[in-house]
């Protein structure tokens, strides 16, 4: 990637490389490339970082589940952005924050950038949760996450909350030293209800346990209708799935794949998607442009290998 730079017409923006021909304008209609500045970046739980980056374009777009390219170094080593969700975004103050842990290379030597230092950003990228009135009004909205697919949950949950929609957080985390982001769900407001598989603090359980309990419990009032918005490890979605089939209800579902590009060129991010409405049989999306958002119903969970 070189540049994405604003057209004279100042609505639409483009990639000046190699890349153009393969990605329409309506494609790259909101993608930025920024040098942000690192505001901060400090440890919030074992191996968990959170950083607020400086990135005012971005940070005027982002949606929910919608996700940035993080250029580690300046050097080609590690050669490919890192993506991750975006956790919070402030328009007014032009900054974006995320979550992260540190699993590898990538990651270890985020965690070691300073204030002051800075990074090149690509974004927002992906499609968003929808949580238009047609989606989420009347509904009881569940919002599933597991380890750190709570980050575009929270964002979620403060955007739903704005629009007066009803809500419960099911956040599942392996013991309680993983827990973060509880002051931001506290200034949401929302209900929540935490599960850790030691059982170190709250529900000893998966998230996804912690749902089936709640379905279970109330089958026969009025949330036995819930809508759900689910982010985590593959295996928590495949389960939320299967209880979608059982209590019936309907929601998306955020996933993770391993990328490569971010922007849909590369083609190494595939997922098995069902065809909706009167079509038959599946077409394979890209994670990171058609997605990472999808219908919990269409994805097809018994032969996806999500990462
Ligand atoms: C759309 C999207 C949103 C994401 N959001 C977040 C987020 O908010 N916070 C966060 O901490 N992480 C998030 N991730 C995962 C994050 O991108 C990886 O953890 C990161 O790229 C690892 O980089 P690394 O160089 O430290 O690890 P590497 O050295 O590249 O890899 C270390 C290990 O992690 C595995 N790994 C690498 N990337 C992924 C991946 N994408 N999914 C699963 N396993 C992977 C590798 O196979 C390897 O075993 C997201 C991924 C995607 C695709
Ligand atoms: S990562 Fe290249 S197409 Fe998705």
């Amino acid at each position: 990637m070189k540049n994405v730079s604003r057209c004279s017409a100042g609505e639409c923006h483009k990639i000046t490389n190699q890349l153009r021909l393969s990605i329409s304008r309506e494609e790259i209609a909101v993608l930025y490339q920024e040098d942000a500045e690192i505001i901060a970046n400090r440890q919030v739980a074992d191996f968990i970082f959170e950083i607020d980056l400086n990135v005012p374009k971005i940070a005027n777009c982002a949606m929910p589940g919608q996700f940035v390219q993080i250029k580690i170094t300046q050097s080609i080593d590690p050669l490919l952005r890192r993506p991750f969700s975006i956790f919070a975004a402030d328009s007014a103050a032009g900054k974006i924050s995320i979550l992260y842990k540190v699993i590898g290379k990538g990651t270890k030597i985020l965690s070691k950038k300073c204030s002051g230092e800075r990074l090149n950003l690509l974004g927002p990228l992906g499609n968003g949760f929808d949580f238009s009135a047609q989606k989420c009004s009347g509904h009881l909205n569940i919002l599933v996450g597991g380890g750190l697919g709570i980050a575009p949950l929270v964002f979620l949950a403060e955007k739903m909350k704005s629009l007066n929609n009803k809500i419960l957080v099911l956040y599942g985390v392996t013991t309680a030293q993983e827990i973060v982001c509880i002051d931001e769900l506290k200034k949401i407001d929302c209900e929540l209800k935490i599960a850790t598989d030691d059982g170190s603090t709250g529900f000893n359980g998966y998230a996804s346990d912690l749902l089936a309990d709640f379905l279970c419990a109330n089958e026969n009032n009025d949330f036995k209708n819930p809508y759900i918005y689910a982010c985590g490890p593959f295996a928590l979605l495949k389960q939320v799935h299967r209880l979608s089939e059982q209590y019936c209800f309907h929601g998306q579902v955020c996933l993770e794949k391993m990328m490569g590009c971010g922007l849909g060129v590369c083609l190494g991010c595939m997922v098995k998607i069902k065809n909706s409405g009167a079509q038959t049989g599946f077409s394979y999306q890209r994670v990171c442009k058609d997605g990472p958002v999808f219908d919990l119903h269409l994805v097809d969970w018994k032969n996806e290998k999500v990462s």
